[in-house]
């Protein structure tokens, strides 16, 4: 549920709601004569107790400090809570994100259906985090909790109190936030539900109410039509589940757009390894496996309600990796999209395989830049741990654009190398490609594979989300399960162009996308289900094609 969201220009202590919490900078640093604190009226209509306490207690607006106070009713709410900022010119756009989630979080603990959260001078300029941070803190995934499980109270009104001047624009900053914010929680609400509701179809179905809601285009593509298209990679992985795969492709094409961006998503709903099956311990987190694309369907949820200047293309490609008598097995060589041919080493591979034809697909689109996000290799998290991901970018005129988006969200991404000496671990004796190199630089050889298939585009980033996709506690501004991690990064992205940032390239007249001519002329290799292995001469035959006419078509 939305909250209700007020901003005023007034002391918290003048506020009344269920709870205080207050956002306190270091105490007893250079502060301007008669500036108002956050604190101002507490100590006095609390006889002096909340000034002991601060000093019992040490607390001195260090950051992350916090200090609870029962109030017995001599303010207008039972508790009040303070938060230590530090240095309020030092926040990142992270910090303050998190401290209005520990706001929001407190005061879900503390049963408060009304907060009233207090902003010291130099945040009412950061109200776009503050409410972002709300929203994304007070996030919970409650929907299968029966009777006494579910929450007994939920806050539902916030009051932001700024001790300066409120921003003219507030009304317009908190809706454009909590647009963000609720794309990000529907990438958690879909990344979080179990993996017997989300398969493949129920996520293009997710994918295409809220195009419908939003009025952003959906094309979605079933089984057959993967088959027909040629897309074999995906039919490799998904057929093997009894929910069949699916692709599904939004877009965002206002006139007068800047910019083509792409965000393509892996969707693989559940991935129990397939043949190559994962040990039981943690397989059940797998249900996460599919963040990739609930982060592009989060993403273009906002997109369609901030309405930037870009066209923004989202694709998800869906799939369940399962082990059956029709999965696809190690050993088999398979067609794709593009047309290589690809030896399958590991059927726990599968996102790189899913995410090939949905690459080769996105790059018809002629983006300016073509961004992929997937939780891809547990390689990843073993290089940067749970809180990271790491990414990779085809050359280092994107690689700094994507660094000032990942600079602008607070969100943590490092990124990784793509070692050229790795590509011989890729070397296959059937086929153009094998799927999997050997363990060591796991990720780096997923994102060489990736690379492979993303043709003639120049600029390409690709995000292993495998780490902070799925929390295994809270974290700043995310909650224990599906994070939402990467959305932020990829609007930041968005609105940089919008603003006419990042290297455009000039725009003229280009090839048609594949994706909209006529569809691919070859046969894809028969499905396993029929023929038993799809056979090598099969896949070289598709292999040599060469991609369909394109058909001329003017850019803007
Ligand atoms: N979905 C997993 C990667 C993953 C691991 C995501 C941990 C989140 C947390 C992926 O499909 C996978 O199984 N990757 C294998 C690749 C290997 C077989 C080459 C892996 O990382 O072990
Ligand atoms: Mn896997
Ligand atoms: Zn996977």
């Amino acid at each position: 549920m939305r909250l209700k969201i007020t901003v005023r220009s007034v002391l918290p202590a003048r506020e009344s709601g269920d709870i205080i919490v207050v956002g306190v900078p270091t105490l007893g640093g250079s502060k301007k004569k008669n500036a108002r604190s956050t604190l101002d009226g507490f100590d006095r209509a609390l006889g002096g107790a909340l000034g002991r306490l601060i000093k019992k207690e040490e607390f001195k607006g260090k950051k992350d400090q916090q200090l609870s106070v029962g109030t017995l009713g001599r303010v207008k709410a039972d508790r009040l809570v303070l938060i230590g900022l530090g240095d309020v010119q030092k926040l990142g756009p992270g910090d303050i994100r998190t401290f209005a989630a520990k706001a929001a979080r407190t005061a879900n603990a503390d049963k408060a259906k009304r907060l009233v959260l207090g902003l010291p001078e130099g945040l009412e300029g950061r109200l776009r985090e503050v409410v972002e941070g709300l929203e994304l803190g007070a996030y919970r995934f409650t929907k299968y909790l029966t009777g006494d499980r579910r929450p007994k109270a939920e806050l539902g009104q916030v009051t932001i109190c700024c001790v300066a001047n409120a921003p003219a624009d507030a009304k317009r900053v908190v809706d454009a936030a909590q647009a963000v914010a609720a794309g990000v929680n529907l990438a958690r609400d879909l990344s979080n539900e179990p993996p017997n509701v989300l398969y493949p179809e129920a996520l293009a179905e997710a994918a295409r109410t809220m195009a419908k809601e939003t009025g952003l285009e959906a094309k979605v593509f079933d089984f057959k039509e993967i088959q027909k298209r040629g897309m074999q990679l995906l039919q490799a992985v998904g057929q093997g589940s009894v929910h069949k795969p699916c692709m599904v492709h939004l877009s965002f094409t206002p006139p007068n757009a800047k910019r083509r961006l792409v965000f393509v998503g892996k969707g693989i709903t559940f991935d129990s390894g397939g043949l190559s099956i994962k040990p039981a311990a943690g397989m059940g987190e797998m249900k996460h496996d599919m963040s990739g694309a609930a982060n592009v369907v989060g993403l273009m949820s906002i997109v369609a309600r901030l309405k930037p200047d870009v066209e923004v293309h989202g694709i998800l490609a869906a799939a369940e990796n399962m082990p059956d008598g029709g999965s696809y097995r190690p050993g088999d060589v398979w067609g794709s999209l593009d047309g290589k041919s690809v030896e399958i080493i590991n059927t726990d591979a599968e996102g790189r395989l899913i995410l090939a034809d949905a690459l080769a697909y996105a790059r018809a689109l002629e983006p300016d830049v073509l961004v992929d996000n997937a939780t891809l290799t547990g390689a990843c998290v073993v290089a940067l741990g749970n809180s990271c991901s790491g990414w990779y970018a085809s050359n280092d005129a994107t690689a700094d654009e994507f660094a000032s988006a990942v600079k602008g969200s607070g969100e943590q991404m490092w990124r990784m190398p793509l070692l050229e000496d790795l590509k011989d671990q890729l070397k296959s004796d059937c086929a153009d490609l094998k799927h999997t190199g050997d363990r060591w630089g796991g990720s780096i050889s997923a994102a060489l594979f990736l690379r492979e298939f993303v043709g003639n585009v120049p600029n390409w980033v690709h995000c292993d989300i495998a780490g902070p996709a799925m929390g295994d506690r809270i974290r700043g501004w995310d909650p224990k399960g599906g994070t939402g991690h990467g959305v932020l990064t990829f609007l930041s992205m968005i609105e940089a162009s919008a603003r006419g940032e990042g290297t455009v390239k000039p725009l003229a007249a280009a090839p048609a996308p594949a994706a909209e001519a006529p569809k691919a002329p070859a046969k894809p290799a028969k499905p396993a289900k029929e023929e038993g292995t799809a056979p090598a001469a099969q896949a070289k035959k598709v292999a040599a094609r060469k991609a369909p006419a394109p058909k001329k078509r003017a850019r803007r």
